[in-house]
């Protein structure tokens, strides 16, 4: 007995000391706005993990970023909880109502009309975001969820002047915006896109924020709110019922994993393309010695692994819950080795090569935000409306901007979508289905360093967050995998689009050598939020796009012990679950 104790004793010096080796120093939160990433940190500050104030980022940044994400939208969020080593992601992607239709989106000559599907009541899937920040305080975080909230509730209720970057947003939607009286209202200043330094105050959103800081989700998806979101969509013209928000849940999936050399890659899953494209072009990077390529040699050949990847998430990729998707056999080497038998050092392949697409039978604005916390949990997660403001549309008196996701769906087979992406059946709209979506939060692991990142960008965001983790693998620190020049191919349009520093004169002349067709992008893209935790060096750094207006903070935060926070338990916290219990797939609104 004796002994057993004295080598349970051992065994727990060991594993305090081996953890204390594995804690952070510092703890990092990366956004796309300053006010978001102060929001996170005052949260972990009074006692919160990455988890709270992964909630209270979120929170803020659908105050001061409306045109990215918003409670009235969704996305994923990547989860590690350090303390049982869980890796998990929550599926907070819209659904579409259970009164969609296949050919809701189709005029009647069976042409998709992008207006019914982009802008308006129609357009919008049922939101997945606040489940997502319930579900995040209720089974991850120390804090009620009202706690990590209050930034957010005050951003929205004092108000927060506008960016130029709001002004230009507004500005591009502004049409639409208009023709929507509660969103003008709210979001227009007269009228017309606020200037720079506008005050936005949202007094119905802070409220919206309370109710569901204090009654968690039956204080959005069921109740007097449910009614009026209701109302408000039914008399714009949308087709959301009662039962449509009463049965939405948040689903946590298994990340896909996969290897390039020594890196371990974990990213989003099904219903995102994210994670299965990244490392579908990863396997077909592999077998090429990258570091000993030309740079020119190099960039063709990645581009050749975005059109081959690109275009598996063309055919296969949609919700797993509806659609059989193939993900073991897409990220298998076996599968990059069939279909990168015929990439060629010295010259394009023209998508039109690859194996067609049979139709089916017959039938920046969007964000990401990065955390790393003391005790080594992280979150890499990725929030949308879709376009810019979403719908343009919000029920009035909920403060709720609803997003525009039901676009991802590919409305009509072959047919491009606002980001120019095809589909067939596997993304075809179906009832409480989720769009295809293309968010990738992702961690990267070698043996000593720990990279935490995602971005925006509708179709391109798996390109940069390919370039990235290459940057990554490479050595390189967070502010380059940033601020890196980007390329992109998607497979259809079958063109590279770059940003004008990309590609040199000598860069364009051997990619056409080759047989690419180029096109320049109209501005550069992308708002990448990034972290290292370099465990071998003993720190930790982040970095903001520089394309953007956020905000990397790195700080020494040690998370004070949980008892002397007295902190209140929030009513419904659940008695069953606890950290260290690895929580089951199953779905939770
Ligand atoms: O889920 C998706 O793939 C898109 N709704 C993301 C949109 C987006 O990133 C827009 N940003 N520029």
């Amino acid at each position: 007995m004796r002994v057993r104790g004295f080598a349970c004793l051992l065994w727990l010096i060991a594993t305090r000391i081996c953890a204390a080796g594995f804690e952070p120093n510092a703890a990092a939160i990366a956004t796309a706005h300053p006010l978001a990433t102060q929001a996170g940190r005052e949260v972990i500050d009074a006692g919160g993990n990455a988890f709270d104030a992964a909630v209270a980022v979120a929170a803020a940044l659908a105050v001061v970023e409306p045109y990215s994400s918003g409670i009235g939208g969704g996305g994923f969020l990547l989860l590690h909880r350090a303390v049982d080593n869980l890796d998990v992601v929550i599926d907070a992607r819209e659904k579409a109502p259970l009164l969609a239709t296949k050919n809701m989106y189709l005029d009647a000559a069976g042409n998709a009309v992008p207006e019914r599907s982009q802008n308006g009541a129609l357009a919008a899937g049922i939101p997945g975001t606040p489940a997502a920040l319930v579900h995040l305080a209720l089974f991850y975080g120390r804090l009620p969820l009202e706690r990590s909230l209050a930034s957010a509730i005050k951003l929205a209720r004092d108000g927060f002047e506008v960016s130029t970057t709001y002004h230009n947003m507004a500005g591009y939607r502004q049409k639409v915006m208009a023709a929507n009286a509660e969103t003008a209202r709210i979001f227009l200043d007269a009228g017309n896109a606020p200037a720079a330094g506008f005050k936005l105050r949202q007094g119905d959103l802070a409220r919206s924020l309370e109710r569901l800081g204090i009654q968690g989700s039956a204080g959005f998806y069921g109740g007097e709110f449910a009614d009026k979101l209701l109302a408000g969509v039914k008399a714009g013209g949308g087709i959301w019922t009662a039962e449509d928000l009463a049965q939405y849940t948040v689903v946590e999936r298994k990340p896909v994993v996969g290897t390039f050399h020594d890196m371990q890659i974990i990213s989003a899953p099904p219903p995102s393309a994210g994670g299965t494209v990244l490392l579908e072009a990863l396997n077909l990077l592999e077998p090429f010695d990258l570091a000993k390529l030309s740079v020119l040699d190099r960039r063709h050949v990645i581009i050749e692994a975005m059109r081959r990847a690109y275009r598996d998430r063309a055919e296969f990729l949609g919700d797993p819950d509806f659609t059989e998707v193939p993900v073991a056999r897409l990220i298998g080497k076996a599968h990059s080795q069939e279909i990168g038998a015929d990439l060629k050092l010295d010259q394009a392949t023209p998508s039109s090569a690859l194996k067609p697409i049979a139709p089916p039978h017959q039938g920046e604005h969007t964000t990401h935000f990065s955390i790393l916390d003391t005790e080594g949990n992280r979150v890499a997660a990725t929030l949308s409306v879709n376009t810019p403001f979403g719908a343009c549309f919000t029920p009035p008196g909920t403060g709720v901007l609803l997003n525009n996701e039901m676009d991802d769906f590919s409305a009509r087979p072959l047919t491009p979508n606002a980001y120019g992406l095809i589909g067939v059946d596997a993304n075809a709209v179906g009832p409480g289905k989720r769009p295809l979506s293309s968010m990738t939060p992702t961690f990267l692991i070698t043996k000593n360093r720990i990279g935490i990142l995602g971005t925006p960008g509708g179709s391109r965001i798996i390109s940069m967050v390919l370039l990235g983790a290459l940057e990554f693998y490479q050595g390189a620190p967070p502010e380059a995998w940033v601020k890196l020049p980007r390329y992109h191919h998607q497979y259809l349009p079958d063109e590279v689009l770059y940003e004008p520093a990309a590609l040199d004169d000598a860069a364009k002349q051997d990619l056409e050598r080759r047989g690419h067709k180029l096109r320049l992008s109209n501005r550069d893209y992308g708002n990448m939020q990034a972290i290292l935790w370099d465990m071998g060096a003993h720190q930790v750094s982040a970095a903001s796009d520089p394309r953007g207006e956020g905000k990397a903070d790195v700080w020494n935060a040690k998370l004070p012990a949980l008892k002397a926070l007295e902190l209140p338990a929030p009513a419904d916290k659940p008695k069953t679950r606890s950290v260290g219990v690895p929580i089951a797939p199953e779905a939770v609104n």
